[in-house]
């Protein structure tokens, strides 16, 4: 039955695929693809034009979990992303989008930063950035910059 063999294999190979993302996927993961959408997005006017912090929420309305992986902007010599501790902040290579919940950027907490800006962005400008996520396809969005008071809500 050479013929039967692999059919066997494959159908085999798929309960216990089933089986394991079931599992892995926790309470709220049903196996569906992430699906993201980005809100709030804004970047308080900065002191400088070295750097600007962004602030945005990345919401996954999806059953898999996906990460933000790295951001770029045409306006940036470079972006990263940051993670607060205390008082200060490290760079970090990924912030995950859980399943069913969201990943907030805020002020305090974990934020995108912009360096190298050729010039201090204007109260009313918009920048342009790039989200790269892990899984979903990339999304690009005009961030505007608010008052430096701004408080996001
Ligand atoms: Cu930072």
């Amino acid at each position: 039955m050479t013929r039967g063999g692999p059919a066997a294999a494959a159908l085999a190979l798929a309960l216990v695929l089933a089986g394991c993302g079931g599992e892995d996927g926790g309470a709220d993961g049903d196996g569906a693809p992430p699906e993201l959408t980005v809100s709030g997005a804004y970047i308080p006017r900065p002191p400088t034009a070295d750097v600007a912090g962004a602030f945005l929420t990345v919401e996954n309305a999806g059953g898999t979990d996906d990460a933000l992986t790295s951001v770029t902007s045409e306006a940036a010599g470079s972006v990263e992303i940051h993670e607060t501790e205390g008082t200060t902040m490290r760079q970090v290579s990924s912030l995950t989008v859980p399943a069913g919940g969201s990943l907030s950027l805020d002020r305090g907490g974990s934020h995108l930063m912009l360096m190298d800006l050729p010039a201090r962005p204007a109260e009313g400008d918009t920048v342009p950035i790039e989200l790269h996520f892990r899984t979903s396809a990339p999304i690009t969005l005009d961030v505007p910059v608010e008052a430096a008071n701004h408080t996001g809500e």
